[in-house]
């Protein structure tokens, strides 16, 4: 007995002893990488191992941590951060475990996808993107960063950065869309908003720059599936923004699932560690995505778990997100000589930095505090914002007749509010598959105020009568409810007509063959239409949809995307003119699938369609090559008008700054905002350049009658591109310079670069 006593006061000392190092010290930036080197020393090959693992939380586990073996795999040093955990007392249990039960008392890293906010829900990524407010969108992830980490988040797999130019893609939705300018712009907004400027703060988290790299590019939108690119559209199109995120200080990166051009980037050395590592000089961690590691297996360019280990390890990968790929085959990969114990050290010692960065060693359970947990979770000035953003992101397509804003005193008395979103309950409607738990228990939707909830009122109150009519969800419509919406119709003055997509349609594992609105609904709009009766269509959706008899018929088109939390009281503020629309559209709507991909800064190709139906040009037979609505297209309450386009000079040197300048005019009767873009084309480089690319944008704001001025200052970095030889330069020669409030209306000037 008195041997295994004093067994046990030795062991016990000895914990405390490391204990004690590991948290002796306060974290600084002249200490971390000592203290990272101390703890590194200690560790052995199981627990380095351990570290690289990354195990989902509820998803596995339930509400109840210790049903199952989560609790004894970190007891024995198998897991060095969980993911997707929405329990707050779990995630303390957890904690105390890890730092209190085992040899070395790592503390662990909790992850989240916060994806448009966390507990406060805001519209949608790529509705946030049209409201082209960088200040809007770092503040929305400033909440969002309060709140995830009062509740224990670390980590956010967020800000997605994919370009895609594809709206079958169901994650369209959680970028930023067609332009890589916008999608830098709004990628180093998010990190700031994420991390601020300090990652040990209690209310920051870290982000997680994803998925690198060219998910946006999976063929015909397909989920998952294959990207193959040129190099020359990887550097110009899709990596820019992973630039502007690393270099705003992402601390993290996530692999991408596709392969590209048949490597899988979760081991694509060139990605990983010649671009990211090496050419950008980034120095943070890398996570698989969800088994990327293991579907290395499944692409075929592994042979099972050790090989997928060596091959991720090597490339520059670090920690394994739920996969287990690490925990099966690493031990093997160093046994076998595939990886260096040196490689896995490299990857250990980037998680530990990155668990020391977050202040985790000063103090693990610092974002675990139960006060600070239950006095920040949706503060009612965080639905203030949600409210803001989700009217700054609705982009208003047409107002013939300017129907729009219904305000008092209106010729219109009664006003009828049909269709399957006019009051939806359904599960995640006006939200998105993103908004917590992850599918693993259905957002609380009692929490969204639903447009008919808060328009009714809304309305009343400017003394207009209004129906609300029973709604039906698409394919369960009955004969009954269509006679239901027609009598609501005819009995009223005026339709506001909610359609458009499930909230549950909306992102990952959400592609579609389709973009047309469902048929009940074209039909319920088509009959509407026929009783002539002025129509205000609502469209709630996370992608361009297509919806062409709408555009012929219906006078009145507000795309309000999937608004969050606020969806009903945002509606409500732009459709009685409370707040005058001035979103814009962060991705091109096209009149039909056929056209897909269809985007802005295209090339010119050799043979430009100058007019519908020009033969022997790039264009159809069955359509037009001009899309339903452009890129950077939105309209406002008022109108602007746009003079006095100036360049300070025709010719530039190399390396000066072309001076741009344009006046704005507000020719309406209301305030409003307007952003004025700015792009460029090169008409003689070394390769076709697009006919137009978008260099700067500034959101103003006019009061009626009102002029302004307006400066960009393009540089000879905002005229470069990657050349036939891969290397980033401007050339000398003619540009053209386009000021406008959309990328086709606009006002063009020309200059040269000369050497
Ligand atoms: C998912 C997504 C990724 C997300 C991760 C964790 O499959 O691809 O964006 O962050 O798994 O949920």
């Amino acid at each position: 007995m008195t041997k295994k006593i004093v067994r046990h006061t030795v062991a016990l000392l000895l914990l405390m002893l490391s204990f004690s190092n590991i948290y002796a010290q306060k974290t600084t930036v002249q200490n971390i990488d000592s203290r990272v080197e101390a703890l590194l020393a200690k560790m052995t090959l199981d627990e380095k191992i351990g570290q690289l693992n990354q195990v989902p939380g509820d998803i596995s586990t339930g509400t109840d941590v210790s049903k199952d073996d989560l609790l004894s795999r970190i007891r024995s040093a198998k897991i060095g951060s969980v993911l997707s955990h929405t329990n707050f007392q779990n995630k303390i249990t957890m904690q105390r475990v890890a730092v209190n039960e085992t040899r070395l008392g790592i503390p662990l890293v909790f992850g989240f996808d916060v994806i448009h906010g966390y507990k406060t829900i805001f519209p949608i990524p790529l509705a946030q993107a049209a409201s082209w407010d960088m200040g809007l969108i770092e503040r929305i992830e400033r909440i969002a960063a309060e709140e995830a980490s009062a509740d224990g988040q670390n980590w956010t797999f967020a800000p997605m950065v994919d370009v895609t130019h594809d709206p079958r893609w169901g994650r369209i939705m959680e970028g930023a869309g067609e332009d890589t300018y916008l999608n830098s712009r709004v990628a180093e907004a998010r990190v700031r908003g994420f991390q601020g400027d300090d990652l040990a703060a209690k209310n920051t988290v870290a982000a997680c720059t994803k998925h690198f790299a060219a998910y946006g590019f999976v063929e015909a939108g397909k989920e998952y599936n294959t990207v193959d690119m040129s190099e020359q559209r990887l550097r110009e199109t899709v990596l820019p923004p992973f630039k502007a995120a690393a270099d705003a200080g992402s601390a993290t990166f996530m692999n991408a699932f596709n392969v590209l051009n048949g490597v899988p980037a979760s081991m694509d050395k060139n990605l990983i560690t010649n671009i990211l590592r090496g050419e950008w000089a980034w120095k943070g961690m890398v996570v698989s995505d969800w088994n990327s590691f293991g579907e290395t297996i499944v692409h075929g360019a592994a042979e099972n778990e050790s090989d997928a280990s060596a091959k991720c390890l090597a490339a520059g990968s670090d920690m394994d997100m739920a996969g287990g790929t690490f925990q099966k085959g690493l031990k093997k990969a160093l046994e076998s000589g595939r990886v260096t114990q040196a490689q896995i050290d490299e990857a250990v010692r980037r998680v530990l930095r990155f668990k020391f960065s977050l202040g985790l060693f000063d103090d693990p359970f610092r974002y675990l505090n139960q006060k600070r947990h239950d006095e920040t979770l949706e503060k009612p000035e965080f639905r203030a914002v949600a409210r803001e953003a989700a009217a700054k992101s609705m982009v208003l397509l047409k107002n013939d007749g300017g129907l729009l804003p219904l305000t008092e005193g209106s010729r219109f008395k009664k006003i009828a509010i049909i269709g399957p979103y006019a009051d939806s309950k359904g599960n995640k409607d006006y939200m998105s598959f993103w908004t917590l738990g992850l599918g693993v228990r259905d957002y609380d939707s009692t929490k969204v105020v639903r447009p008919a909830q808060a328009l009714k009122p809304a309305l009343e109150k400017l003394g207009y009568e209004v129906k609300v009519t029973e709604i039906c969800l698409d394919a369960t419509c009955t004969e009954k409810d269509y006679s239901v919406a027609i009598n609501a119709a005819r009995e009223a003055d005026i339709v506001i007509a909610c359609v458009g997509e499930r909230g549950i349609d909306c992102g990952e594992n959400r592609s579609v063959t389709n973009l047309e609105l469902p048929r009940e609904q074209e039909r319920i709009l088509s009959i509407i239409g026929r009783l002539s009766k002025p129509t205000v269509m609502v469209l709630f959706n996370s992608r361009p949809l297509v919806f062409d008899w709408a555009n012929q018929n219906i006078p009145a088109i507000l795309v309000a995307w999937q608004p969050g939390f606020e969806t009903g009281n945002a509606l409500a503020d732009v459709l009685t003119g409370k707040v005058n629309p001035s979103g814009k559209l962060p991705v091109t709507f096209p009149r039909s699938l056929g056209q897909v991909p269809i985007y802005y800064n295209h090339l010119s190709t050799g043979r430009p369609q100058q007019y519908p139906g020009e033969v022997w040009t790039s264009g159809y037979l069955d359509a037009p090559t001009t899309p339903a609505y452009p890129f950077g297209f939105g309209l406002s309450y008022t109108t602007f008008s746009y003079s006095n386009l100036k360049l300070a000079k025709s010719q530039y040197k190399m390396g000066e700054t072309v001076e741009v300048s344009i006046t704005v005019t507000n020719t309406g009767g209301l305030a409003g905002e307007e952003v004025v873009q700015c792009y460029t084309r090169d008409l003689t480089a070394d390769i076709s350049r697009p006919v137009k690319e978008l260099k700067a944008f500034e959101k103003i704001k006019l009061n009626a009658g009102e002029s302004r001025v307006v400066n960009f200052r393009l540089t000879e970095k905002d005229l470069s591109y990657w050349n036939h030889e891969l290397k980033w330069k401007a050339d000398p020669g003619k540009f053209k310079v386009f000021v406008g409030g959309n990328s086709v209306d606009v006002k063009e000037g020309e200059f040269e670069l000369v050497r």
